[in-house]
């Protein structure tokens, strides 16, 4: 597959549960070594996910889902909209590929999307603080450390520390 395949546009609802197939899979996998499997199981389910979490997550103002496809196949995913707790600041919510579309480009095609959505918005997102790759991937794309921490506990006793991360609106210092 060239990169070149690979269209980007927002996806509907009655796609929700396509996009959670392939979300899934690969969210379970970036948790490898801080939150077992079987505790991923009580987390979440591609079901909650499409029925539930997708739902809530893009029907608030201005909010959108965007997905990669090449093929008729769902390769990328992400969510992001207005954080409506500080002005001028778009919040990435999710962003995902899937395994056999890597060094597609898909991730950053995905992600210059979500920056370029409102060029006068600083782009913000919270990453495990653990989660290297991702960490590394953002860098090298020119979000910062914002000094946010954030600890998720998605289950009782269940702790994971995140980092803020930040991509600054042109113009900005
Ligand atoms: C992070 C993720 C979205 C990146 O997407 P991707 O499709 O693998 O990356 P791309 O093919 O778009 O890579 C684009 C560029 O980033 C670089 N890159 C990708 N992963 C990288 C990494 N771990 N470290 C440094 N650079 C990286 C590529 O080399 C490429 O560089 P270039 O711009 O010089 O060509 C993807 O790997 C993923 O889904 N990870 C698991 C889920 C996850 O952790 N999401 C983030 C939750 S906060």
């Amino acid at each position: 597959m060239k990169s070149t395949d690979v269209k980007i546009r927002r996806a509907g609802p009655t796609e929700f549960a396509k996009v959670a197939d392939m979300h899934y899979p690969v969210w379970r996998r970036s948790w490898a070594g801080m939150i077992e499997d079987y505790l991923l199981d009580v987390i979440g389910t591609p079901k909650l996910w499409a029925e539930v979490k997708y739902p809530e997550a893009v029907n608030r103002p201005g909010w959108g889902m965007w997905i990669a496809e090449a093929r008729n196949k769902i390769l990328g995913m992400s969510i992001y909209g207005p954080d409506f707790s500080t002005a001028n600041t778009t919040r990435l919510e999710a962003l995902y590929t899937a395994d056999e579309a890597k060094s597609l480009r898909i991730g950053v095609r995905l992600l210059n999307k979500a920056v370029r959505s409102n060029p006068s918005s600083d782009v913000i997102l919270w990453c495990a603080e653990k989660n290297e790759k991702a960490r590394q991937f953002y860098e090298k794309h020119d979000f910062q450390l914002d000094g946010r921490t954030h600890i998720w506990k998605p289950l009782p006793g269940i702790s994971v520390p995140h980092v803020g991360y930040r991509h600054k609106a042109a113009g900005q210092a």
